[in-house]
């Protein structure tokens, strides 16, 4: 591929699937899904989490031929061993205790399309045995069937594991492992690609700052140097919540190396008790002027977290609808910030509770309100009367 012909993808996957990035390594990766992208071939995706093997799989899948039939995503590693096999090629009617009815698999569904097996290596080996038939001979049997299903799906793989070295422990079936590893593309790690950094920021920076209605003022070059020695475990994943969080507690403002050093500790922080982030933000609220910019952005993320796990249960509270029942929960607090409905996810919903809380807790004074959300009077004043809060004033 010659460097025009890169240029040029490198803008179409920007624009169209997010893919940012003008490094020797990430344009090797691009190159690369650019070859594979328009051909049938299998495709196995690696590389630490957060380095985009989603992205580069939907961006596989929609630079195919086979756009226009559907991609199904499948966590290997989500969904219970027990189910993975029928959720995966379906099953008739009594194949198992509770399969009151017929039902098509994701290979079934998928025909003509892509399946994107995420998190392979946790696939269980025997379920293993039924993809390398498939991958094969495109065939394969419902569950408690004889009949023989051919279905047309292209599979891409991901993997955040070292496959070989889960083939060596036993836990990989060899055979597979050959079969996926026809074409691996490799993601590399964010550190092996500082020069990407600024992209990286600016991308972000920009988008969130025309989310919030703000203007992205530019960082410092020390900022930038700092984030180029960063280590980024959490890759791109990583980055872009830092960026996120600097720009809306900034409000776009230009971010220096001081800013950058206040929060990127907090990405050290393990996934698991990042709510404890949200705590001790809360905590410090009570000592010291309220950080309600970080405690609004946090909030923002595990409103969009609690929001796809409940969709995530609503699937398969579905799906195994049949086996018992589930009872999900319909009634809620209604102060609570975590809504159910796409209403409930309105910025200016959230702006407009803010402020309430911030006048509850300052004793409706306005002045002690403003300065804890960063804002003048003035600006209160004015969102106070466009939320119709008159009567709090
Ligand atoms: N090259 C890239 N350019 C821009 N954003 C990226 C890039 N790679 C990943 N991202 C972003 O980083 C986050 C994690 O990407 P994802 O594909 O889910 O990673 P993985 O599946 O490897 O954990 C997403 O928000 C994605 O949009
Ligand atoms: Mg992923």
């Amino acid at each position: 591929m010659n460097g025009e012909t890169t240029s040029a993808a490198l803008r179409l996957l920007q624009l169209r699937y997010g893919i940012v990035g003008e490094s020797p390594l990430i344009k090797e990766a691009i190159e690369q899904l650019m070859q594979v992208a328009p051909t049938d071939l299998t495709v196995l995706i690696t590389g630490e989490t957060g380095t985009g093997k989603d992205v580069f799989a939907r961006a596989i899948h929609g630079l195919s031929p086979r756009r226009k039939a559907p991609m199904i995503s499948v966590n290997c590693g989500a969904i219970p061993e027990t189910l993975l096999e029928s959720e995966l090629f379906g099953h008739e009617k009594g194949a198992f205790t509770g399969a009151v009815e017929q039902r098509k698999g994701f290979f079934e569904v998928a025909n003509g399309g892509t399946v994107f097996l995420d998190e392979i290596g946790e696939m269980p080996i025997g379920t293993q045995v039924k993809l390398l038939r498939v991958l094969e001979t495109g065939e394969f049997t419902r569950l408690g069937s004889t009949q023989v299903i051919r279905v047309d799906v292209r599979i891409i793989a991901a993997t955040n594991r070292d496959l070989a070295y889960e083939v060596r422990q036993g836990r990989f079936r060899e055979d597979l492992y050959y079969r996926l590893n026809a074409v691996h593309l490799h993601l590399p790690p964010l550190r092996k690609r500082p020069e990407d950094i600024p992209l990286l920021v600016e991308y972000y920076a920009t988008k969130v700052a025309e989310r919030i209605g703000a203007t992205y003022e530019g960082i410092d070059g020390d900022a930038i140097a700092l984030l180029q020695q960063h280590s980024w475990r959490g890759n791109v994943r990583e980055l872009r919540n830092l960026v996120e969080t600097l720009v809306t507690i900034g409000h776009g403002r230009r971010i220096t190396a001081d800013d950058v050093r206040r929060y990127l500790h907090r990405d050290d922080v393990p996934e698991p008790t990042k709510a404890l982030v949200l705590h001790s933000a809360a905590q410090r609220a009570e000592a010291q002027p309220l950080d309600l910019a970080l405690v609004y952005h946090t909030l923002l993320q595990l409103q969009a977290e609690v929001s796809a796990m409940r969709g995530a249960i609503t699937a398969l509270a579905e799906r195994i609808a049949q086996w018992s029942t589930i009872v999900l929960p319909t009634q809620r607090d209604p102060d609570d910030v975590f809504g159910r409905d796409p209403e409930d996810f309105r910025l200016e919903d959230m702006e407009r509770r803010l402020i309430v809380a911030a006048l509850k807790r300052f004793n409706g004074s306005r002045r002690s309100a403003a300065r804890a959300l960063g804002i003048s009077e003035r600006t209160l004043y004015r969102k106070l009367q466009e939320y119709n809060l008159n009567e709090m004033l």
